[in-house]
């Protein structure tokens, strides 16, 4: 341990950051032997360069061109031919579906992991019920069951695991078609960038963004799982869409049939001006431009049909062969940074609750990984079937439990 003190002291030293070592002498021997782990398992070099890049302002001269979709619903005598080719792989045990669940779900604001949430239909049931039921569901047709994967955070993985063993796995089998692993995670760093220090007397660290998903599913093994099952075509999505569609054999039949590695779902922008990531082709390559990113002739532009240039939303519904996941995860991304409010422990000892953003947060997009691909495939769904967020409290009004609950009800013919 002595020789570990001395090689982090220098590490801390030549980073500028020895006051996380301020209150080593309190911590019990167990917390002190974890803050070293810790110390030692960081990539400083990373951190200093994400907060550099915290202070630039980010000047963008990449080439953005619209990007090509099919729509579902136009795709007249070839929706078969597509359908049939999926629902024989999904037939063959091909396709594995992965629920990303391992975001703080700050706006929502709920005590506990996302998935746990109930938005108020008369059964209870929380989001990860309704994800099992529709896949369990679907399995029924096509007489497989799905293996389902859930990436959880250190943050909330005990809570996620508690509440499935309470729930019996909702009748999946644990380690035989329901499968947890976790995301990785990357220091808090405060507007000077010093590293945050938490409650627990350790490194504050939070969960490195949905784009942590490739490595978490390389790194843990899980697509090491999934080979042994026989696996192919993956299907990753967020928990908070309760009508996510994670059994597709339309999109799979395109994505086999077209020889792309990646096939996702988008729905056209409700306005030109919604605030949402909207599919194109970045530099010749597949990538997602964010809303802010977009000027307002961009967002405005039509084709000769009157449709958005730029009008395909991404929702975080994405189909992706196993060998993409395996390059993606391999495959550093780019870290956005984020301003959130975080509570730490000052210099003096004491916790400091913030009621105003005073730290920045790093996160992978799961988007930024597209480019790694030459070609992926876009098909347009329908908003009413295949997408119901629940991000925000019901006094936001909008992406919120009763607006996902009104969508959940007239989809399932559920209203009273
Ligand atoms: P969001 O970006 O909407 O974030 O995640 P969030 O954590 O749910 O909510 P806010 O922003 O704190 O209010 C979209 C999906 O990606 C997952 C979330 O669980 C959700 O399913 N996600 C996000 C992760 O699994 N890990 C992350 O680090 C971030």
């Amino acid at each position: 341990m002595d020789n570990s003190l001395e090689e982090v002291k220098s590490i801390l030293k030549k980073y500028n950051q020895e006051h996380i070592l301020n209150r080593y002498e309190m911590l019990d021997e167990r917390t002190q032997k974890k803050l070293i782990e810790q110390i030692l398992s960081i990539d400083f070099e990373l951190i200093n360069s994400l907060y550099n890049d915290t202070k630039k302002s980010q000047v963008n001269d990449d080439k953005i061109e619209p990007m090509e979709y099919l729509d579902k619903y136009k795709l007249n005598d070839k929706y078969k031919y597509y359908e049939n080719i999926g629902k024989q792989a999904i037939k063959n045990g091909k396709l594995a579906a992965v629920t990303m669940a391992g975001g703080q779900g700050t706006r929502l604001g709920h005590n506990g992991p996302k998935g746990t949430y109930d938005i108020g239909l008369d059964s209870h049931k929380s989001l990860f019920e309704l994800l099992c039921d529709y896949l369990k569901s679907e399995g029924k047709k096509y007489g497989v069951t799905i293996p389902w994967f859930i990436m959880t955070s250190k943050e909330n993985n005990e809570e996620t695991l508690a509440f499935f063993e309470k729930n019996k796995y909702f009748g999946y089998q644990k380690d035989k078609n329901i499968f947890f692993f976790m995301q990785g995670e990357l220091p808090m760093v405060d507007t000077e960038g010093k590293i945050l220090i938490g409650e627990d007397g350790l490194i504050k660290l939070a969960a490195d963004g949905h784009g942590g998903i490739y490595e978490s599913l390389v790194k843990s093994g899980m697509v090491e799982k999934m080979k042994q099952l026989d696996i192919e075509w993956i299907f990753i999505g967020g928990v908070d869409n309760c009508l996510v569609k994670m059994v597709d054999p339309v999109l799979m039949g395109v994505a086999i049939d077209k020889q792309v590695t990646v096939a996702c779902k988008s729905i056209v922008k409700a306005n030109p001006h919604e605030k949402v990531g909207v599919f194109c082709k970045r530099n010749g390559k597949p990538g997602v431009i964010e809303y802010s990113e977009i000027t307002d002739e961009m967002a405005e532009a039509v084709d000769s049909d009157g449709e958005l240039l730029y009008g395909e939303s991404h929702i975080l519904c994405n189909l992706f062969n196993i060998e993409a996941v395996e390059r993606m995860g391999k495959t550093p991304l780019p870290y956005h940074s984020a301003y959130k409010k975080a509570k730490f422990i000052d210099k003096n000892g004491d916790l400091v609750v913030p009621d105003s953003p005073n730290a920045y947060k790093f996160e992978a997009f799961l988007f930024d990984a597209f480019g790694e691909v030459d070609d992926m495939a876009i098909l347009r769904v329908k908003r009413e079937e295949e997408f119901a967020p629940v991000k925000n409290s019901d006094d936001a009004g909008v992406d919120c439990p009763s607006t996902a609950r009104q969508l959940y009800e007239n989809f399932y013919n559920l209203s009273k």
